[in-house]
């Protein structure tokens, strides 16, 4: 046990009931480790607001969340006509909703664009590997919360969004039917799914999500926060232990993180008082439907977040598997011929490609869009072994690299765009162009992030006073 400190007798009743505190909780210990004496860089630019602004979004999710569940009823017979009853009689009821439906779709706009700055200063690298590993965990957690979130209204789209991405459980070899089962709790979607969706999505979901940010921000201040130009700021330190290009989190970046959710709440206000539903995107018109069991949607498409991904599921059909085939192929014999390896490991990776095509021409083709679904979130848990460019941060790096990252983000949009419309043939060979491209991105990036010469990496970071 520490030893109890003193405070002068005649000391503020507050310095002492601090003191009382900090002699048993380290109230002021935490506050100068992960506030006042937090040292982050002090090249901050606009895209390190969005980790604050998505802390917000998590609260104001909570705190609504709260709200909601007092009134909602969790009952496929009620359920509907209770969020029909808190939008039109509960007091506020309907700030309270679209603040929740809201958030829902901003929460992904800010977690996307936090992920994109990640990507594009490289601060998954080392030694900032467990920050992204959480970051990739928060991200398909999240995806769980919002997609049995969405169950919950009981409308027509809530209803047979949840019947499809069940079924595609199903589809999994073996397990498949039963796991469906499992996940429904009935054989088709009913009363007993939304009451599991709702126990999840209340409280499981959550409380591994706060573990998780929580996880995120202790390990991101253990190893100290990256910058634009990708420098260590510990590198450099003062005689007193202070990054020379450090500057305390707060008071400076709390005040300029005011900013940031100024304009964010200007922006999220204006979306719950003018456009709650932005035009189908943020609340779908067919969600304004009571589930009908006896009628299907004449096209059912999931929320705007995760369109990219049903893109990229839609992508894979049987001819598609032939594609997929030859580039199991291609890509083994390419490793064994370019990759220095001992005689009996080339003959295992081009054992495991013969395998890997039976089981890839046995098994249906849904099955394989599930698995290249599911491998494009999984895919980014792996980003820091993939990467091995000289240059952290894309300001660094050959230039083309940023022609590259705007295509990815280019292909990402359309990829979700794709995903909100009906299928096409046109639409099905650009999303499968589309596939490719996104998992080439990140499967050649060993090969790519290598090629060109890197601009010298400065040993403090660029600042300009403003
Ligand atoms: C609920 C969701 C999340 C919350 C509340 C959250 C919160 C934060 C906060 C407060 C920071 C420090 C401020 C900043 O650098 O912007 C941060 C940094 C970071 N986050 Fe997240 N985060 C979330 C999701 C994610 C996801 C999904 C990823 C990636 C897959 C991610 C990757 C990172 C990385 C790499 C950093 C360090 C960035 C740097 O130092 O340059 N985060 N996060």
């Amino acid at each position: 046990m520490a030893e109890f400190k003193e405070v002068p007798a005649d000391a503020a009743l507050a310095v002492k009931a601090l003191n009382w505190v900090d002699n048993r909780f380290p109230l002021s210990k935490l506050y100068k480790e992960h506030l006042s004496e937090y040292y982050a860089p002090k090249n901050f630019n606009f895209w390190y607001f969005f980790g604050s602004l998505a802390l917000l979004v998590l609260v104001i999710q909570i705190v609504t969340g709260i709200f909601l569940v007092m009134h909602y009823k969790p009952d496929a017979a009620l359920a509907f006509a209770s969020v029909e009853y808190i939008m039109r009689d509960v007091p506020w009821g309907w700030l309270i909703r679209y603040m929740h439906s809201t958030g829902a779709s901003m929460f992904f706009v800010v977690v996307y664009l936090h992920m994109y700055r990640g990507l594009i200063y490289g601060s998954y690298r080392k030694p900032r590997e467990l920050v992204w590993i959480f970051g990739c965990a928060i991200f398909l957690v999240l995806m769980a919360e919002a997609f049995m979130g969405y169950l919950l209204p009981w409308g027509q789209m809530s209803y047979w969004g949840a019947q499809v991405i069940v079924n595609l459980f199903s589809a999994i070899p073996f397990i498949g039917p039963d796991l469906a089962l499992l996940i429904r709790g009935d054989f088709v979607v009913g009363d007993a799914t939304l009451n599991r969706f709702f126990s999840f999505h209340v409280i499981a979901v959550p409380l591994v999500l706060l573990g998780l940010v929580v996880a995120h921000i202790i390990a991101l201040h253990e190893v100290g926060s990256n910058n634009p130009d990708g420098v260590e700021i510990k590198a450099l330190k003062d005689s007193n232990g202070i990054p020379l290009d450090g500057i305390p989190f707060h008071p400076y970046y709390s005040v300029h993180d005011i900013l940031g959710v100024s304009v964010f709440l200007m922006v999220f206000s204006a979306i719950i008082f003018f456009a709650p539903e932005l035009g189908g995107y943020f609340l779908e018109y067919n969600n304004f439907i009571p589930a009908d069991p006896l009628t299907t949607p004449l096209h059912i498409a999931p929320v705007w977040y995760f369109t990219p991904y049903y893109s990229m599921l839609r992508a894979v059909t049987s001819q598609f598997m032939y594609v997929l085939v030859a580039v199991v192929l291609l890509g083994a014999l390419l490793g064994v011929a370019k990759i220095k390896m001992p005689a009996p490991l080339k003959m295992g990776v081009l054992g495991a490609a013969v395998v890997a095509v039976a089981l890839m021409l046995a098994i249906d083709a849904k099955f394989w869009g599930v698995v290249v679904m599911g491998g494009a979130v999984i895919i980014m848990f792996f980003l820091p072994w993939l990467d091995y460019s000289e240059a952290k941060s894309i300001r660094y790096r050959p230039s083309w690299n940023v022609w590259l990252y705007g295509v990815f983000v280019i292909n990402f949009f359309i990829l979700g765009y794709l995903g909100v419309k009906p299928p096409s043939p046109v639409g099905e060979l650009v999303s499968q162009v589309g596939t490719l491209f996104y998992f080439g991105f990140f499967l050649l990036m060993p090969w790519w992030s290598r090629i060109g010469k890197c601009k010298p990496v400065p040993t403090r970071v660029t600042f300009e006073a403003h």
